[in-house]
């Protein structure tokens, strides 16, 4: 028998699925309701993205906290809006937002990272087979300066595994096959949409990379031996508190993923990574950075509507 303080966990834990259906039937709703084109991409507008928002036409916001059971996030500088509309034609949702896995790592069950990517399972019990993820994340590797964008190759995870635990019901879009333990994450990150993204990086920034994302659940920035050990023991390029579990479920569920990180701080040589929560928002709110983040995908979607 569960203790009473520990029901209401238990019961997000059972009924985790079904918490996921009625998000997406109320999102479906307002869809429906405003005659909404099917949105085909997913983006998370991470730290610094918000202003792409702004790039977005035709658009209905809905507070994260007018959806059912969604997640509202905690975090300064990280609104929580979904938006529906669209980017270069294409019909997308835009979250602005995110839930990181350290803002409720606590909560038993296996609550804390299910709850981090409870977005995307939404997106894709909308039927949507794209997800475009963005991050702000720390520059291992040393050819990386402040600003530069690094379109993502593949992921180190190091986020509890969102898959670890009984099989769900969920089914992968597009097909209704449903797979759980051993999803293969080769190819994670879609090679079309990759070279899509740094064409359109190339356009528009000083230098666009493509590299390996590792994540840690932070709340800590990286020691010296940490950064050393990611860089030169594990070969990441970036790391990041986010991103690694939302792309295991986007892809466990059939989604087209792409993305990239803004490199908001640069680790030595030495591995001395002396960075702080408002240096990285800083260098987000620069109004460069910004604009140059928005020009890029926006380019991207403008180039991806002409393969449609
Ligand atoms: N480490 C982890 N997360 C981050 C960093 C970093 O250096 N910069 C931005 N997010």
């Amino acid at each position: 028998m569960i203790d009473n303080s520990l029901q209401q966990y238990f019961e997000y834990f059972q009924n985790y699925e079904q918490l996921v259906a009625q998000a997406a039937a109320y999102i479906q709703a307002v869809i429906k309701k405003n005659n909404c084109e099917q949105p085909v991409f997913a983006i998370t507008l991470g730290s610094g993205l918000g202003e792409l928002a702004h790039q977005i036409s035709d658009t209905i916001t809905i507070p994260y906290s007018e959806i059912p059971n969604f997640p509202t996030t905690t975090v300064p500088g990280h609104e929580g809006t979904l938006i529906l509309g669209k980017l270069a034609g294409v019909p997308i949702i835009g979250l602005k937002g995110r839930k990181h896995f350290y803002e409720v790592a606590h909560e038993p069950f296996n609550n804390g990272i299910l709850k981090s990517v409870f977005a995307v399972h939404v997106m894709a019990e909308l039927g949507i087979a794209n997800y475009f993820v963005t991050n702000a994340a720390g520059g291992l590797n040393t050819n990386y300066t402040v600003g530069d964008l690094m379109v993502l190759k593949s992921h180190i995870n190091l986020l509890p595994n969102v898959l670890l635990g009984p099989s769900r019901s969920f089914s992968r879009v597009g097909d209704n096959s449903q797979v759980w333990q051993f999803q293969p994450m080769n190819g994670a990150y879609n090679k079309q949409y990759q070279e899509l993204l740094l064409k359109a990086g190339e356009e528009f920034a000083a230098n666009i990379h493509s590299g390996t994302y590792l994540s840690v659940t932070g709340p800590t920035y990286e020691t010296e031996g940490e950064c050393l050990a990611f860089r030169d023991g594990f070969g990441a390029d970036a790391v990041g508190m986010s991103t690694t579990a939302e792309v295991i479920v986007a892809k466990n569920r059939n989604m087209k993923v792409v993305g990239f990180s803004c490199i908001t701080n640069t680790i030595t040589k030495e591995g001395v990574n002396a960075t702080n929560h408002e240096e990285v928002q800083e260098i987000l709110n620069s109004a460069e950075v910004k604009n140059r983040l928005s020009k890029i995908v926006v380019h991207f979607f403008t180039e991806l509507a002409k393969l449609r």
